[in-house]
């Protein structure tokens, strides 16, 4: 008999910590939504003290998601410890994760504490979240530089205090796989009651070695992974998620324990992850990445058709490749629409939004025939935007090129519901439509990416646009999707412009 590898997704937290990646209640339902599909164990929903939009949005999931346990982090602070019990008073299965700094940088430099402090501190943190709920996880954050025999005194006290979860992060990614496995190893070896919590990792990419080092910290004994699809997450990011269940799958001779996951779910849940944040997946990223079942040279060519297993160590189906179907067309009705929705896990609240979405959908398939999975998500993202209290809306927009000539757009935009017309040249329409934008708006950000991506394959594809502005040290992705990637790229430019200007701060748990 395997032991059970519990995954703990923190998509919705730690990646959402990647700057940029910042996202709506609405939006971290519908990812939540799509990791319950896939039977992940535990979705850590957010950091409810963060601002009152984090608490909604762990309001929301706890309320909507029954088949994960949900959870939220709180550093080791009576107010956000009570913050986060409330947010999860509707969960099914609620965890509060809390977190203090152990290693000697963080507690002399940031949380100017000593040792003794830190300890006491913990223990009273775990304590008043064992009032809200009786699974309780903690955090000696970056575990991955701390000293071995505080981290063990600390840890035995907190399971004494009541925490049944302990998490070992590499919050810097400094570690390497061998030292990072010999600390788990002696964690649980040197713990007198380590056998009352499970043990937990969590790994940052700095160097590259998450999901090396995750998996390294499972196989000498850890029993829960914290990940995020496409490895999403601050800095350089989280362990991937995707890899470190296909690593447990492929390799079931080296670990000796297995997941719940329906892996078939990966590939959806990826596109989804990436149509909403905005952050593409790298082409050549395993398991995801659209090349990861690619083969270009000749010799693997031949070897696949003869015996795929010559080239192949899993199979694209396994991990929701074909799950990308063609599913509707041009006369596709409302009803198949819904069903089709309901079937990717995706529902409106209203009948008014559904059937926003409905009449864009026919629109769209006027304009193209087959109409996938991934143009759905996109179809879903673009009404939801657009049913959002949003203070600019792009009406109309003209545009005028040819060779030789100085591109030109004239553009409509709905200013708190008055409408406004301005003219540009550019470098090109896309820039001339941006250029226009800001004259009536006048932001004061900065571009500092742009970037296309079609949605399906073929030249009636929908373009995805993602801009990333930045304005006064906040960043945010804008997105905007239509089979004109002109009109796509205002859209996207019209709702960073929306995301900037509502300017929520935010606090970071870790700063
Ligand atoms: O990286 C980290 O240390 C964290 C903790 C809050 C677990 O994200
Ligand atoms: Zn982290």
């Amino acid at each position: 008999m395997k032991d059970k590898l519990i995954i703990f997704d923190t998509t919705l937290r730690d990646g959402e910590q990647s700057p940029g990646a910042s996202m709506t209640s609405d939006e971290k339902v519908r990812i939540a939504k799509a990791l319950e599909r896939m039977h992940v164990d535990v979705i850590e929903a957010g950091f409810p003290i963060a601002s009152k939009g984090d608490f909604e949005a762990v309001q929301s999931v706890a309320r909507i998601i029954k088949e994960s346990r949900i959870c939220a982090l709180a550093r080791a602070i009576d107010k956000d410890i009570d913050r986060a019990g409330e947010a999860l008073k509707e969960a099914e299965a609620p965890r509060i994760h809390t977190f203090i700094a152990t290693s000697p940088i963080h507690m002399e430099m940031k949380l100017r504490m000593s040792p003794d402090q830190v300890l006491e501190q913990a223990v009273a943190a775990v304590k008043r979240a064992r009032r809200y709920t009786d699974d309780v996880e903690f955090s000696p954050e970056d575990a991955g530089r701390s000293d071995l025999d505080f981290l063990c005194r600390i840890l035995e006290a907190v399971v004494d205090a009541g925490a049944t979860t302990l998490n070992i992060p590499d919050t810097v990614g400094y570690n390497v796989p061998t030292q990072f496995g010999e600390l788990m190893h002696n964690l649980i070896e040197r713990i007198p009651n380590s056998d009352k919590a499970i043990f937990s990792v969590h790994c940052h990419n700095d160097l590259g070695l998450a999901v090396a080092n995750s998996l390294s910290a499972v196989y000498n004994g850890a029993r829960q992974v914290e990940c995020t699809i496409n490895g999403l997450g601050e800095r350089a990011g989280n362990a991937a998620l995707e890899e470190i269940v296909m690593a447990i799958n492929t390799r079931a001779d080296i670990f000796n324990c297995e997941t719940n996951l329906d892996t078939t779910q990966i590939v959806p849940c990826s596109r989804l992850v990436s149509s909403i944040t905005g952050f593409k997946v790298q082409p050549n990223k395993a398991i995801v990445g659209a090349n990861a079942f690619a083969h270009e040279s000749g010799i693997h060519q031949d070897g696949v058709l003869k015996s795929r297993e010559t080239y192949e160590i899993m199979r694209a189906e396994d991990v929701g490749w074909s799950a990308n179907r063609m599913v509707l067309g041009k006369h596709s009705g409302r009803n198949a629409f819904r069903t089709r929705l309901q079937e990717i896990g995706t529902d409106f609240a209203s009948e008014v939004e559904l059937n926003e979405a409905f009449t864009r959908f026919k629109e769209l398939a006027d304009k193209k025939h087959e109409i996938f999975d991934d143009d759905l998500q996109a179809l879903v993202t673009q009404t939801k935007l657009s049913s959002e209290n949003e203070r600019y809306k792009l009406v109309s927009l003209k545009v005028t090129s040819e060779m030789g000539e100085i591109p030109n757009a004239s553009l409509v935009v709905s200013v708190d519901g008055k409408e406004k017309s301005a003219s540009a040249t550019g470098g090109g329409v896309v820039d001339a439509s941006f250029k226009a934008i800001e004259s009536i708006v006048d932001s004061k950000t900065q571009l500092q990416l742009y970037a296309v991506n079609n949605i399906t394959s073929g030249t009636d594809s929908q373009g995805e646009v993602t801009v990333r502005m930045e304005k006064e040290g906040r960043i945010v992705n804008g997105q905007g999707a239509d089979t004109d990637i002109v009109i796509a790229s205002a859209k996207a430019y019209i709702n960073g412009l929306n995301k900037i200007m509502q300017s929520k701060e935010r606090a970071h748990p870790q700063v």
